[in-house]
């Protein structure tokens, strides 16, 4: 079976729901969520559901401590959700094509550095678009310009707070994420 590790800052929606459809499915499996945030919810919801968790400060992941935890797994796949930190280059190269993550929008829109969470859906609804959406792609040493593998858009013309914007994209993300971390772990014939 597959090895997955998940990187999260924050409360893990996206990781728990990953790790609850790999819980009922053969191609994979989460083994361990990664963190640099000590008071992350992920760590409460990843324990819960029995996996096990890794706590990290800045230093230790770009100065080798968290790839040499990464070595010893050696995962199949390292997914981003909803991790805020930029990823060192040192596990990019060892790693290449098997690290993606998850942004809140229609990329190359609204991403780079700053560009998470809510202040996303702020600056979406600053300009008025009329639709946003998910972005699931490859991690490069740049901020959210790696190849592209999914996008769904969904239409916001009714939201009028960034927080609307937000239960949207939520419920693509629910729906998408799990299932395109799946196809990408079924080996290519
Ligand atoms: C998600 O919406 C994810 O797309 C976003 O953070 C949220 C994490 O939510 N990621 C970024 O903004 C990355 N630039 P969660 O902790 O509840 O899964």
């Amino acid at each position: 079976m597959k090895k997955i590790v998940i990187f999260a800052s924050g409360s893990g929606s996206n990781a728990e729901k990953i790790i609850l459809h790999f819980k009922n499915n053969y191609q994979g499996n989460v083994v361990a969520v990664f963190t640099n945030n000590l008071h992350a919810k992920v760590l409460e919801k990843a324990s819960q559901l029995q996996v096990s968790t890794e706590t990290f400060n800045k230093n230790e992941l770009s100065e080798g401590t968290v790839l040499n935890k990464i070595n010893k797994i050696n995962p199949d796949l390292i997914v981003l959700a909803g991790f805020l930190l930029k990823f060192p280059e040192e596990i990019i190269k060892q790693y290449p094509d098997k690290i993606i993550n998850i942004h809140p929008a229609l990329l190359p829109k609204y991403g780079g550095k700053g560009m998470y969470g809510i202040n996303v859906h702020k600056a979406v609804l600053e300009n008025k678009e009329i639709e946003t959406g998910i972005t699931i792609h490859y991690v490069n040493k740049n901020y959210d310009e790696g190849e592209f593998i999914f996008q769904k858009s969904v239409s916001i013309i009714n939201c009028k707070t960034p927080e609307e914007i937000a239960q949207k994209i939520h419920a693509l993300e629910m729906e998408y994420f799990p299932k395109e971390i799946e196809k990408l772990l079924i080996p290519k014939i």
